[in-house]
């Protein structure tokens, strides 16, 4: 079992989805022309996106979210992204949301666009069978006080939905603690936390964003396998990776397949899960994503199986919720 299709029917959990950075590229460039917003700059000759680095695929990101303008652009957003991620076998997914980009970090905005993510979620549920759980998201080159205004919508609107909070963006820009009131508040809203750590900083990166945010997981930490104390730390810990070998490999993090340390963090015991992050950037799909693992590390459906039981255990859910999930990742034998 090595090609993306003898992975798709297996039943999937993902926790590391950015929900913008699912779009599909013909999505983005429809919008684009009903908005009469000329885009192409962001596209290579075959349509896809187009960029050079880890920084240019942020700006590329941020122009594709310019077209993204109203509510009912993210329900179709949310659509379209569900649609596509329960064709690759996920039956729950937890996606990255940003008020930045829905109202600019308004209250009241933010409530419309949730209103209509939601919903757009509850239509995937009945037709797809795919379920959704959304972390709201800060974006760390916007700054701690843009993420101040973001806390407080997911603190606001924390609940049955929205069941996480995290940061994304440069982490080359400012440092964890800047951002410690804002998961301070998520956290006493009763939100679970993660934050991308480890990526493009280093092992200091994820042990400040262990100490200063208290999160519970790691968007990314692949580069603690660059001291073994953290290793040592994260496996006592139970602190669960969010993986996305696809992602760190499309923008330059690894060589090869064999390169990256996530069979390493495994065999040492870290809790490790896997992601696509914002896959139609990196060409890459989740069945694409175990194929390519089962033909590097050997990798079978057992343990496929394994670690998407440890996904559903680390999902910010309620126990039902986690109840249910468990119970669709597994059907009776
Ligand atoms: N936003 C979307 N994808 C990201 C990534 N891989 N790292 C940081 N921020 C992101
Ligand atoms: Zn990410």
């Amino acid at each position: 079992m090595t090609a993306p299709e003898d992975f798709r029917a297996l039943p999937k959990v993902e926790l590391h989805l950015h929900l913008e950075g699912a779009a599909p590229p013909a999505f983005i460039r429809g919008l684009a022309a009903e908005k009469s917003v000329d885009l192409s700059r962001i596209f290579d000759v075959r349509g896809g996106y187009a960029f050079r680095d880890f920084k240019h695929f942020l700006q590329v990101y941020e122009a594709a979210c310019t077209v993204l303008q109203t509510p009912e652009d993210f329900r179709r957003l949310t659509r379209a992204v569900l649609e596509q991620s329960a064709e690759q076998g996920v039956i729950h997914t937890e996606a990255f949301l940003s008020p930045d980009f829905c109202g600019g970090g308004d209250l009241a905005a933010w409530r419309e666009y949730l209103a209509a993510i939601t919903e757009a979620a509850a239509d995937a549920r009945k037709t797809n069978g795919i379920t959704m759980r959304a972390i709201v998201t800060c974006i760390r080159h916007f700054g701690p006080e843009k993420a101040r205004a973001t806390a407080h919508c997911a603190a606001e609107t924390a609940g049955d939905f929205i069941t996480g909070f995290g940061i994304a963006g440069d982490e080359g820009a400012g440092a964890p603690r800047d951002f410690a009131w804002a998961f301070d508040c998520a956290r006493e809203a009763g939100l679970g936390l993660t934050a991308h750590a480890g990526e493009w900083g280093g092992p200091e990166s994820v042990r400040a964003a262990l100490d200063d945010l208290r999160v519970t997981r790691i968007g990314h930490g692949v580069r603690a396998i660059e001291d073994r104390n953290l290793v040592e730390r994260l496996a006592e810990s139970g602190t669960v990776l969010e993986v996305c070998p696809g992602s760190n490999l499309a923008l330059g993090l690894y060589a090869d397949w064999a390169a990256h340390p996530v069979a390493k963090l495994r065999a040492a015991g870290v809790k490790v899960t896997l992601s696509t992050d914002d896959p139609p950037f990196f060409h890459t799909t989740l069945s694409g994503e175990y194929a390519a693992l089962a033909r590097a590390h050997g990798w079978e459906e057992a343990d496929f199986r394994a670690l998407n039981r440890t996904a559903a255990e680390a999902a910010f859910a309620d126990a039902a919720t986690r109840a249910d999930i468990l119970t669709r990742l597994e059907p009776a034998i």
